[in-house]
C-alpha cells in the first residue's frame, strides 16, 4: 500500500484516486504524520503531494525525515519534489518565470519512472510529454545521488531521480488529466517501482468490507437511514450481503422526492433484494412544518430537524439495535480531518439531511469510509444495484424543498415533479444525461401570462438547470442543444398543468450556486 502525504495541494485527492484506479490501496495523511504512525502504516512507497507553500518561507512544511529513511520508493510531486530536494541537501530557488498550465517536458537520461512513456518524440530522439505545470519555485541544484530525468526550457530540472534509493521527483502534476500520460506514470511508480499488485478491485473491496463489517457488528442489529442516494444505497446493498436480516433500513418519504422515487427504492431494495426496509410516509408532517416558511435556510433547518425526529421515532420502535450505519465516504473523512487539524484547506461541504439521534447510544458502522465516489459506484454495480441508481446525479438532502422557491406547497411539488421527470427522461433519451453533472427543474412561484388554444393562461414558471462540473464547487451551465430544449419545453407546457412558461438557466457557478436556494 501507498502512503500519500498531503502538503495541501488542491490536487492531492486526485493522486489518491489515480493510485486507487491503478488497483492499489492508498491513504492520504497530513504531511506531518508522525514517525510512529508512518512505521505502523508500513507503506510500500510514499508520494509527497504538491502544496501552496514555497520552500523558502519560514516554517515550511517538511515530511518527517523517516520517510526518506524507510528504504521504500518516494515520489515527490511539485512541492513534494522541492521539499525532497531541500531535505536531501539540494537547492530550490524562486523561478524567474512562473509556470502554470500546459508545458512540454523532454525526458532525458534513463529513468525507471519515465522510460518508454511519451506523447511525442523530438527530432533528437527524446521523449516528449505534454504535462500540467503549476509552480513558482524550481530546483536549482540536485541533492547528492540525483540526476535529471526531465526538463523544460524554463525548468531545467523538471524531473529528477536517484535510481539507487528509488527516489523520484517531478515538477509537473501526473495526477491531473491534462498530463496525458499521468496515469501511466503513476502506475509505473506504484506497480513497477513500488512493486504493488492490482489487488484493490471492486470484488476485493467488497469481500474485505464484508469481512470487516461481520467482525465489527457480530450478531448485533444495524439500522440504516436509506435515502435512495448512491452512498446510502450502496451501504444498504453491502450490509445486506454482509449481515442479511440483521440490517433494518428506514426510508423516510418526506414528500419532497422526485417522481416515483419512493416506489423505486422499495422495489429495488425490499422487493428485489429482500432487504428489510421500513417506509415512513411523513409527507404531511414535513409539509405541515414548512407551511408559511419561505426563508431558504429556515426551510433547510426544518427539513433536517424533522428528518431526525421521524428517523428517531422509527428507530426507537426497533428493539435491540446497537449500530447505526452511515454512508460516509473518504472525501468526507479527509475534509473533516483537514477541518480538525486546520491543515488542508477546508472546503465547505453540505450536510446531508439526517444525523445521529444522540440519546440512542448507537455505535457507527461506516463501510465506505475509505472509498472515493467512483469506487462506491463500482462496488454498487458489482453488488447488483441498477446503473440508473448508481450513476444518478446528486440530489440534495432537502430535496424539492430547495427547488420550490419560497413556501413549499403540495401542488407546487406535484407540478415540479412532473416537469423534472420530463426533463430527466428526455436527457436520458437523448443520451445527454451522463454528459451533464446535474440537471433538474425548479419551480418559480411567479405567474406569467400564456395562451393555450383560445384561452388565456396565467400560471407558474418552470426553470430548467443543467450544469457541467467536476467538483461541484464551480460549474458551467450545460450548452444543451436548442432542439432538445425546445422539445422539453413543449412537453412540459403540454403535459404539465399549471405551467405557462419554461426558462433555461444560463448562470455559471459562480456567480450562481447550482441549486436556486
Ligand atoms: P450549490 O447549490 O451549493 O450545490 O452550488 C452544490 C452541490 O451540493 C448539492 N446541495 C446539497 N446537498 N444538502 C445536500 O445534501 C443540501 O442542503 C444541499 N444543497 C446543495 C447540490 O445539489 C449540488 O450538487
Amino acid at each position: 500500500r501507498i502512503l500519500i502525504l498531503d502538503f495541501g495541494s488542491q490536487y492531492t485527492q486526485l493522486i489518491a484516486r489515480r493510485v486507487r484506479e491503478a488497483g492499489v490501496y492508498c491513504e492520504l495523511h497530513p504531511f506531518d504524520m508522525d514517525a510512529q504512525a508512518i512505521r505502523d502504516f508500513a507503506p510500500s512507497g510514499v508520494i509527497l503531494s504538491g502544496g501552496p507553500q514555497s520552500v523558502h518561507e519560514e516554517e515550511t512544511p517538511r515530511a518527517d525525515p523517516l520517510v526518506l529513511d524507510l528504504g521504500v520508493p518516494v515520489l515527490g510531486i511539485c512541492y513534494g519534489l522541492q521539499t525532497m530536494t531541500a531535505q536531501l541537501g539540494g537547492d530550490v530557488v524562486p523561478a524567474t518565470h512562473r509556470e502554470y498550465g500546459y508545458a512540454q517536458v523532454r525526458a532525458r537520461g534513463h529513468s525507471q519512472l519515465l522510460r518508454d512513456i511519451e506523447d511525442h518524440t523530438s527530432p533528437e530522439g527524446y521523449g516528449l510529454l505534454d504535462v500540467w505545470m503549476s509552480h513558482g519555485d524550481r530546483v536549482e541544484s540536485l541533492p547528492p545521488g540525483f540526476h535529471v530525468i526531465a526538463e523544460t526550457d524554463n525548468a531545467p530540472l523538471a524531473g529528477i531521480a536517484d535510481e539507487e534509493r528509488r527516489f523520484y521527483g517531478v515538477q509537473f502534476h501526473p495526477e491531473v488529466t491534462h498530463t496525458r500520460q499521468g496515469q501511466r506514470i503513476i502506475e509505473r511508480f506504484v506497480h513497477d517501482i513500488c512493486g504493488c499488485g492490482r489487488l484493490w478491485t471492486a470484488s476485493n473491496i467488497i469481500e474485505d468490507s464484508i469481512a470487516r463489517v461481520r467482525e465489527q457488528v457480530g450478531s448485533d442489529r444495524v439500522l440504516l437511514g436509506l435515502s435512495g442516494g448512491v452512498d446510502s444505497s450502496v451501504v444498504a446493498a453491502l450490509l445486506h450481503r454482509a449481515i442479511g436480516d440483521q440490517l433494518t433500513c428506514v426510508f423516510v418519504d418526506n414528500g419532497l422526492l422526485r417522481l416515483g422515487e419512493g416506489d423505486q427504492v422499495m422495489s429495488t431494495f425490499a422487493r428485489h433484494m429482500g432487504v428489510n426496509v421500513i417506509r415512513v410516509d411523513a409527507e404531511d408532517r414535513f409539509l405541515g412544518r414548512l407551511k408559511g416558511v419561505s426563508d431558504p435556510e429556515q426551510k433547510r433547518k426544518i427539513i433536517g430537524n424533522t428528518f431526525i425526529e421521524v428517523f428517531d421515532d422509527e428507530a426507537s420502535k426497533l428493539q435491540d439495535v446497537n449500530w447505526l450505519a452511515q454512508g460516509t465516504i473518504y472525501p468526507d473523512v479527509i475534509e473533516s480531518a483537514g477541518a480538525k487539524t486546520g491543515k488542508a484547506k477546508v472546503i465547505k461541504s453540505h450536510h446531508n439531511v439526517g444525523g445521529l439521534p444522540e440519546e440512542m447510544n448507537l455505535q457507527l458502522v461506516e463501510p465506505l469510509r475509505e472509498l472515493f465516489k467512483d469506487e462506491v459506484r463500482k462496488i454498487g454495480i458489482e453488488l447488483g444495484l441498477p446503473s440508473e441508481m448508481v450513476y444518478r446525479h446528486p440530489f440534495p438532502g432537502p430535496g424539492l424543498g430547495v427547488r420550490i422557491l419560497g413556501e413549499v406547497q403540495k401542488d407546487f411539488a406535484k407540478t415540479l415533479r412532473l416537469a423534472d421527470h420530463i426533463f430527466i427522461e428526455e436527457l436520458r433519451r437523448a443520451d445527454l444525461y451522463e454528459q451533464v453533472s446535474q440537471a433538474f427543474a425548479v419551480f418559480l412561484p411567479v405567474r406569467s401570462v400564456g395562451v393555450v388554444g383560445d384561452n388565456r393562461l396565467y400560471a407558474h414558471v418552470i426553470a430548467l438547470r443543467a450544469v457541467e462540473t467536476i467538483d461541484f464547487m464551480t460549474a458551467r451551465w450545460a450548452h444543451l442543444p436548442y432542439d432538445f430544449l425546445d422539445l422539453v419545453c413543449r412537453r412540459i407546457a403540454n403535459e404539465v398543468e399549471g405551467v405557462s412558461r419554461v426558462v433555461y438557466d444560463i448562470t455559471g457557478k459562480p456567480p450562481g450556486t447550482i441549486e436556486w436556494e
